[in-house]
């Protein structure tokens, strides 16, 4: 088999980061200052540093340990005069006066709250992601946070697994580029700006593909799956300069992460140079004693440093055990070394040297305009509309009364999402409250809730919202997910509407009127059935402060829907994991299937289908993967190609004509996929490689272009080497992942 190898990992991902930008390979006069630091702490000093604690009770309780040296970094403090004087008890009251790092889970918004990170990548706007990321890192800063665990780059196909709605969803080049373009937000410019916080690269690795999709449970990824399809996401984090990373809970094929010296050491450190700070998941270093891999804590220790770990999250393992572990030669102090080195150089990268303290005097940062404005925008990318019958939406001019009905049109801390320690539902604009201040003095707004919440069993209101939507020309429902049916250990096996939820749609339906249906929850529900029933759909996520601006404006027409599907959108759950790229059978399955009713009674065993499919709902999705209509609509021309037949070294160009066929203003998320016709190891039937947005007026038309090179055609392969095999490719370009001509190429030797 005759291969093109790759010479250069940075060849690989030159759109998301040139290799310059790698902040890898330490300026010296950092590395001076961490090693005249090191040459002076104690063993102790040294554990202490690799000790993070949450934070807990007064000063006094924290700061005898400070004082000590026993600990590096504190998550969860978020008062600046609390974050001040524990600064100065480590600055002025420690031997070395070594700063503290202080950490919060910051993961799509400080005070003001985007999107949930499932939303953005939604928008497939990696702008809408870095600004999301500046803006948290401008609010949390403000108050002494320096540190997030985000971005959250884990692979999800599977929607069972509550977590799915904290990741950038199923493809692995559409997580790489709005992973990327996260750190990029947080950490700013530089490190070292008082603006910037750390990022953390998690959850290292595969932790999204839980068994059954239950939260910590154990993955199966082979070694060619995680490089072809888990890796590359942190890879490309670790080459915008992301300053660490965190273990995952899962264990992957019998070793648990925390203890994994092959992803930590052999690819982490060794393959892609990485020199900033690994931290374990919460109590993931004791917890794999649970796994069965260690007897006790003193064991956990050691196995977790001896594979790479630098930092502890508060499970305490490393300052009790670690200076018994080296006396008795289960860790070398040199491991040690090397773990410190890792957190002052990112301490000095933070400049929490020069200025370990926040201005308590500053002025408020919180829900500026500019940053409600963003939240807004990227709520607006991030709303997919999923079905538009006779153009019910944008809703029309004439329209005299609307009725806004279902338990999220006014759930201002549901709409928020997972993870927001530190949003206020006070501050959340609902689609309710925005509808009355933007539409009330002109319409006339019929508000019932039919049911109090999502999950709400109670029919009893349906009655009032069906008299309610009667009342009006046309029925907005609001349905969907609390926020807490999804995130950590928020994990389900039904994903129907919860509750009542789809009697309420059927019984709007019944009336007649015009049904709009908008669904803001943290995962994509299965919503076949209610889809059917509605004229419209328009499927937000959790949108986060602004989202009820956000929708109005959607709903009339003042922006036009762009986002598109992260996710592919399954009939039932019994489809899991269904993903666009995945690889063929040998019989693979068409769209075609014959329904479960029409197979004969005893039938006799025919090979009736013959194929990779399910006898009841068929292979297809519901929606797939990359999808979402807009207003307008648009034209794709034939791609044309630089060059039919290229090598490893060249850069494909493909140009194509899009043209605004329709009558609004809108953006098209233009999407470029290949297939590898032939390799040495079965190859996805399409991947995505490249997209962009691209907005036209009616009637305008552009000439668009991708440049792609050839080296990123590269997968590991049958020989276990990184390389693009010459031979065949296919082609497409289009508006989600089942659409566009297919082309063909070839890559030579
Ligand atoms: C556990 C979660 O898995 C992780 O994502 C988070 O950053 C830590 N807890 C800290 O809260």
């Amino acid at each position: 088999m005759k291969t093109i190898k790759i010479l250069s990992a940075c060849l690989l991902l030159l759109p998301l980061a040139s290799c310059t930008q790698m902040q890898y390979k330490g300026d010296a006069v950092t590395e001076q200052k961490v090693e005249a630091l090191l040459s002076k702490m104690t063993l102790e000093e040294k554990i202490g540093q690799m000790n993070q604690i949450s934070s807990y009770g007064n000063i006094e309780d924290m700061s005898g340990l400070i004082k000590k040296g026993e600990i590096g970094s504190i998550l969860n403090e978020v008062d600046p005069v609390r974050v001040n004087a524990l600064q100065r008890v480590a600055v002025e009251e420690s031997r070395l006066g070594i700063p503290l790092l202080m950490a919060r889970d910051v993961i799509h918004g400080f005070k003001t709250i985007f999107p949930i990170p499932l939303g953005q990548a939604a928008s497939f706007d990696p702008q809408v992601a870095e600004d999301g990321a500046r803006i948290a890192a401008i609010e949390a800063s403000s108050v002494g946070v320096r540190w997030t665990f985000a971005p959250m780059i884990d692979i999800s196909r599977d929607p069972r697994w509550g977590r799915i709605a904290e990741s950038c969803g199923e493809d692995t080049y559409l997580s790489s580029v709005m992973g990327a373009a996260m750190v990029k937000g947080f950490q700013g410019d530089s490190l070292n700006s008082p603006t910037s916080i750390a990022a953390c690269a998690k959850h290292f690795v595969g932790y999204g593909a839980s068994e059954g999709g239950r939260d910590y449970n154990s993955t199966f990824i082979s070694e060619r799956s995680l490089r072809n399809v888990y890796f590359p996401p942190f890879e490309a984090a670790a080459k915008a300069g992301v300053a660490t990373f965190m273990t995952s809970f899962n264990d992957n094929d019998g070793v648990p992460s925390t203890g994994n010296n092959f992803i930590l050491r052999e690819v982490l450190r060794n393959e892609w140079g990485f020199d900033g700070l690994v931290v374990t998941d919460w109590n993931s270093a004791r917890e794999m004693i649970a796994h069965g891999i260690v007897a006790d804590d003193k064991e956990a220790a050691a196995q977790a440093v001896n594979a790479g770990v630098d930092m502890e999250m508060v499970s305490y393992t490393f300052v009790k055990y670690l200076p018994e572990q080296i006396k008795a030669g289960k860790v070398k102090e040199a491991v040690i070394d090397e773990a410190v080195r890792n957190i002052l150089r990112v301490k000095f990268r933070l400049g929490l040297f020069d200025n370990p303290y926040v201005d308590e005097k500053r002025p408020s940062v919180m829900y500026d305009e500019s940053h409600l404005a963003a939240a807004k925008r990227a709520a607006e990318e991030s709303a997919i509309l999923l079905k538009n019958d006779k153009e019910v939406l944008p809703l029309k001019e004439n329209i005299r009364s609307i009725a806004i009905i279902g338990p999220m049109a006014d759930a201002p801390h549901d709409q928020l999402g997972t993870w927001i320690f530190d949003g206020e539902k006070s501050h959340t604009k609902t689609p309710l409250t925005a509808a009355r201040e933007m539409y009330g003095n002109k319409l006339q707004i019929i508000y019932e809730q039919g049911l109090a919440y999502s999950r709400d069993k109670n029919t009893a209101g349906i009655s009032k919202a069906v008299s309610a939507a009667q009342r009006a020309d046309v029925v907005v429902a609001f349905v969907g997910e609390e926020s807490i049916l999804s995130g950590e250990a928020h994990c389900l096996a039904d994903l129907n509407l919860q509750g009542a939820q789809s009697e309420l749609i059927a019984a709007l339906a019944k009336i007649g009127k015009p049904l709009i249906t908008v669904v803001m929850a943290g995962r994509q529900l299965t919503i076949g059935k209610e889809a059917e029933a509605s004229d419209a759909v328009l499927y937000s996520f959790h949108p986060g402060t602004m989202g009820g601006p956000a929708i109005v404006d959607l709903l009339f027409g003042k922006s036009v829907p762009s986002g598109k599907t992260p996710v592919t959108f399954l009939k039932t759950v019994g489809q899991v994991p269904l993903y666009y790229a995945h690889n063929n059978s040998g019989r693979p399955a068409s769209s075609h299937f014959k329904p479960l009713d029409q197979v004969p009674l005893e039938a006799s065993q025919t090979s009736e289908g013959s194929s990779s499919s399910y006898m009841d709902v068929g292979v297809a999705p519901l929606y797939p993967f990359g999808y979402g209509l807009s207003y307008t609509t648009f034209k794709f021309g034939k791609p044309q190609l630089s060059s039919k037949e290229l090598s490893g070294k060249d850069v494909l160009t493909v140009t194509f004509d899009l043209e605004n066929t329709g009558k609004y203003e809108g953006t098209e998320v233009a999407q470029l996929y290949v297939q590898d016709k032939v390799a040495s190891v079965t190859r996805p039937v399409k991947e995505l490689k490249r997209f962009t947005r691209v907005t036209l007026k009616p009637g305008e038309k552009k000439n668009v272009s991708f440049e792609l090179p050839i080296s990123e055609l590269a997968f590991w392969n049958l020989d276990k080497v990184k390389t693009v095999e010459p031979g065949d490719f296919g082609l497409w370009v289009g508006p989600d992942s089942q659409t566009g001509e297919e082309v063909f190429f070839k890559v030579v030797d």
